[in-house]
């Protein structure tokens, strides 16, 4: 089934094109600002009106005829607005006739997408010599929802986790690995604490010319392929994939082993990725590096800059495996989009891997390749969030001190439940405050990371939603609550029009998030969404009120709990019964 809004949007520029005589436009149907411009509203007329040089308002005009010849039984009314905006009210009936559908079949709130692609979610990808620190949260928990919310929509989903493997940095690591491994101590307790140790190697490196020297053997012993080097770094990293795993069960994050692609697994085609650039005379030597010299790039004074595919001692880069995957995504894999959950610092690298790529035909020039950039997570004090030492803070650490405030919070508010409830209310409470916090801003923009806002009762927090939740499900477990046919018949009140319309929009939203990888639009749906129910039940009573109305707004209430808890899911949030 099409949204109220393609519905909408595809039968007014149908009749926009007639009206006009141009083929193809788009009426640019968009929910209405305010409530006093009807359900939705028709923007597209004016810039084609100006185009034609005529009166906007004659051209909204003669849409309305056309409009109105066609009867769609969706429309109940319309009227020209302002300079020549169009403005539309629905019709009950159809409202009525959606909300009985999907109370038959809650799934169908919301749809498949029509054409269902093949998409890669690179995301979370830490790099695997340190420990995860709170600079990963972020794309964690939005590539997570993006793909909960493409999955939904019914595409097929490869996640990548793009860990960084390899490098220099592992030869230190092995170095120190072997070292106290001749020692006879107990490795996993020396990896216990990733950056402790990665410390304690960095520190040697620094200060042991000897150490130092046998640390970058390692790295050319670890990259010939030498079995005893290999499994040292095999050791390493698998015990610090464990703490990545830890993380993402406890985020209730779905990456796990098998959605690995690290960086060592490109490490086969870098030089192939050498090779099919110099054949297609896109490699100059510069400085003894291998370059790439785009026209698109240049630096500040206008010099060419180069993408450096090759170091002169024959080392490859974070580029040349970035280049790799894109080859291997849009020629092995076939898919047809490729989204990049990356810091926006990193953003030039990804414009830069994306135009090489075309060039060099890496990329398909069907596939879409997108940067998800997101912005850095700062202290109250508007600096990078960090220790008071300055060091970067373990993300363990802040979701047991999540867990830690949300439990006390809960005992506070209800002292009365045993603390095994407590507890598990805490866990899921304290973890969905931390996601919703991220999910909820706009992703592009730094933002202050704080507590006391994200675990509040009031806001747009996940308290508040989960709150919210909670309570419409106690209200359908009272006694009197249970109803034989579930179906909506009133919407004589203001309030549960409103509240039956903003629950049919759902699938317009989520479609927005799988199209522009937003998902703050989806949070703020939800707390107007959860806003829509507080209004309704404080305007009209629901076990009060006579047979039939009762029936109807347990039906309606039902279909918000669906329209709460499926949009949840989506990001990654899971919902109480009690709280
Ligand atoms: N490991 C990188 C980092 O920590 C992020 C990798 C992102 N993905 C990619 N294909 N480059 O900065």
């Amino acid at each position: 089934m099409q949204t109220l809004k393609q519905h909408l949007n595809t039968l007014v520029s149908r009749c926009l094109s007639e009206a006009s005589g141009i083929a193809d436009c788009n009426a640019n149907v968009i929910t209405a600002s305010k409530p006093e411009f009807g359900d939705y509203q028709v923007n597209g007329v004016m810039s084609l009106a100006k185009q034609l040089k005529i009166a906007p308002r004659e051209l909204a005009q003669s849409v309305i005829v056309r409009l109105l010849a066609i009867n769609d039984p969706m429309i109940e009314r319309m009227e020209i607005a302002g300079p020549g905006f169009i403005n539309i009210h629905l019709q009950n009936a159809q409202l009525l006739a959606r909300a009985d559908a999907i109370l038959q079949q809650p799934a169908d709130l919301i749809p498949a997408a029509r054409n269902p692609k093949t998409i890669v979610v690179d995301y979370s990808s830490p790099n695997l010599a340190k420990e995860m620190h709170v600079g990963h949260l972020r794309g964690t928990i939005i590539g997570d929802c993006l793909v909960r919310v493409l999955e939904r929509q019914g595409h097929r989903i490869i996640r990548q986790n793009h860990v960084g493997d390899w490098g220099t940095q592992f030869g230190m690591l092995i170095a120190h690995l072997r070292e106290i491994g001749s020692q006879q101590v107990d490795l996993p307790t020396q990896l216990e604490d990733l950056e402790t140790f990665y410390r304690a190697a960095k520190n040697r490196f620094d200060t042991d010319e000897v150490f130092a020297e046998t640390a970058r053997q390692s790295v050319v012993k670890l990259q010939g392929g030498d079995p005893e080097y290999l499994a040292a770094w095999r050791q390493f990293i698998d015990e610090s994939l464990q703490h990545s795993q830890a993380i993402y069960d406890k985020l209730n994050v779905t990456l796990s082993r098998k959605d690995l692609k690290a960086e060592s697994f490109y490490n086969k085609d870098l030089s192939t990725i050498v090779d099919e650039l110099e054949e297609k005379s896109l490699l100059s030597i510069s400085e003894g590096a291998r370059c790439v010299f785009l026209p698109e790039f240049t630096g500040k004074d206008g010099e060419p800059l180069p993408v450096i595919i090759q170091k002169s001692d024959g080392g490859y880069l974070y580029a040349t495996t970035d280049l790799a995957a894109v080859r291997y995504r849009s020629h092995t894999l076939k898919v047809d989009r490729c989204l990049y959950v990356v810091d926006a610092r990193q953003s030039l690298h990804f414009q830069q891997i994306f135009a090489v790529a075309r060039a060099a035909d890496f990329a398909s020039p069907t596939i879409a390749l997108e940067h998800i950039a997101y912005g850095m997570m700062l202290g109250s004090d508007g600096k990078p969030f960090k220790t008071r030492s300055g060091d970067n803070i373990k993300l363990v650490d802040l979701l047991d001190e999540a867990i830690r405030r949300a439990h006390r919070l809960v005992t506070a508010k209800n002292p009365g439940l045993d603390e095994a409830a407590r507890l598990t209310i805490a866990e899921t409470v304290g973890i969905a405050a931390v996601k919703y916090a991220e999910l909820s801003k706009n992703r592009t923009s730094d933002y202050i990371f704080d507590w006391s806002t994200m675990l509040s009762f009031e806001g747009n927090t996940a308290p508040y939603l989960m709150y919210a939740y909670a309570r419409i499900k106690s209200i359908l477990v009272k006694p009197g609550a249970t109803l034989k046919k579930y179906q909506i018949t009133s919407l004589s009140e203001k309030a549960e029009r409103d509240l039956l319309l903003k629950i049919l929009q759902l699938p317009e939203i989520v479609e927005a998030v799988a199209t522009d990888c937003y998902p703050n639009q989806l949070c703020n749906y939800l707390y107007e969404l959860a806003g829509s129910f507080m209004r309704f039940y404080e305007a009209c009573p629901i076990l009060k009120a006579a047979q039939e109305i009762r029936e109807s707004r347990l039906a309606l209430a039902t279909l918000t709990a669906a329209a709460l808890s499926q949009s949840l899911d989506l990001l990654g949030i899971e919902t109480l019964e009690q709280m």
